[in-house]
């Protein structure tokens, strides 16, 4: 009788739980997640897991309609009889709503994060948007981790691109640019950010006048909207620099986000694979499937993984 560990891709998961079944030598599951022609969620299990730690592969950007099903399946793993039911979002939605900004509002953060916490025993993630909540267990009651892009993210950049200089469009960025300023043995610039609304950011330069000779490479974690990278990029080319190239974590790369910022005169746009786009460059599977390993039931054992932690590829 089989032991190993289940692996259960939400739709649009299915090369990272591929990757990660093959990596860490795991069944891939099957499962039935669908819509209802009135919109309900249908899930269904349909791999033998009982008595099987499972996983769940589920990216959360655009969360709100993964969210239902995802919880769904859960419960239909357990049902099932799984011994335990993890979950891999390499991008971790609600982060930025950290904060209660106006009167009335709620910390969203902390709602989904325990929506989760109920329906998964651990999670792994990438680089999530910790701004204000500094530590994932500020959200999330269940063991997690979070792997760091800034490793894979220098390695392509040291094969890439030609005497980088490395710039965060904001203070929130520092964090990500000087991890990869670090990894990459590059310098780096951050930049100062002022968001008057969801689409009007006015981003300020200090002198770069003396890195003329570098190519500008801009990093963030996550590029929504992408006005912070187009406002920056504007600023860049208007200083002389050549085209600036945008390296993202997470491209959630909204509407036409994509589009505006080649529009707004962007160099190469690229970003890791923790959302599907067509601007992946930089796999983050080898890193996150060293994570997943260290919160994996043991073959046959119920083991309990240790709360919180961080994993640099
Ligand atoms: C800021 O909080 C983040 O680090 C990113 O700079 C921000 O999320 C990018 O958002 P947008 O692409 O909408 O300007």
């Amino acid at each position: 009788m089989t032991t190993s560990a289940v692996v259960v891709a939400m739709p649009g998961n299915e090369p990272l739980a591929d990757e990660l079944a093959a990596r860490l030598g795991l069944e891939r599951g099957v499962a039935t997640v669908r819509r209802f022609p009135d919109e309900e969620s249908y899930v269904r299990i349909e791999s033998p897991v009982s008595g099987r730690g499972t996983l769940i592969v589920c990216t959360l950007d655009r969360p709100d309609d993964k969210l239902v099903p995802l919880f769904l399946l859960a419960a239909a793993l357990r049902e099932a009889g799984a011994q335990s039911v993890g979950l891999v979002a390499p991008y971790l939605a609600y982060m930025r709503q950290d904060r209660r900004f106006q009167p009335g509002e709620t910390i969203s953060a902390h709602h989904v994060g325990a929506w989760i916490s109920r329906s998964a025993d651990w999670l792994v993630t990438v680089d999530p948007h910790l701004h204000r909540i500094t530590d994932l267990s500020q959200v999330f009651s269940i063991p997690s981790r979070a792997v760091h892009a800034a490793g894979s993210v220098a390695e392509w950049i040291g094969a890439h691109v030609h005497d980088p200089l490395l710039i965060g469009p904001d203070e929130e960025s520092a964090q990500w640019v000087g991890a990869v300023a670090e990894h990459a043995h590059a310098p780096f610039v951050v930049l100062r950010k002022t968001r008057r609304g969801d689409r009007d950011v006015e981003v300020s330069l200090p002198d770069v006048e003396r890195w003329r000779s570098h190519t500008p490479v801009l990093v963030d974690d996550i590029v929504s909207t992408a006005h912070t990278m187009i406002e920056t990029v504007g600023h860049l080319r208007q200083a002389g620099l050549a085209a600036p190239v945008c390296v993202a974590v997470h491209a959630v790369f909204a509407r036409a986000a994509f589009e505006d910022l080649r529009a707004a005169g962007a160099g190469e746009i690229v970003s890791c694979d923790t959302i599907r786009h067509p601007s992946n460059r930089i796999s983050l599977a080898p890193a996150i499937a060293a994570s997943v390993r260290t919160l994996l039931p043991a073959r046959g054992h119920q083991t309990r993984p240790m709360q919180s932690g961080s994993s640099n590829p």
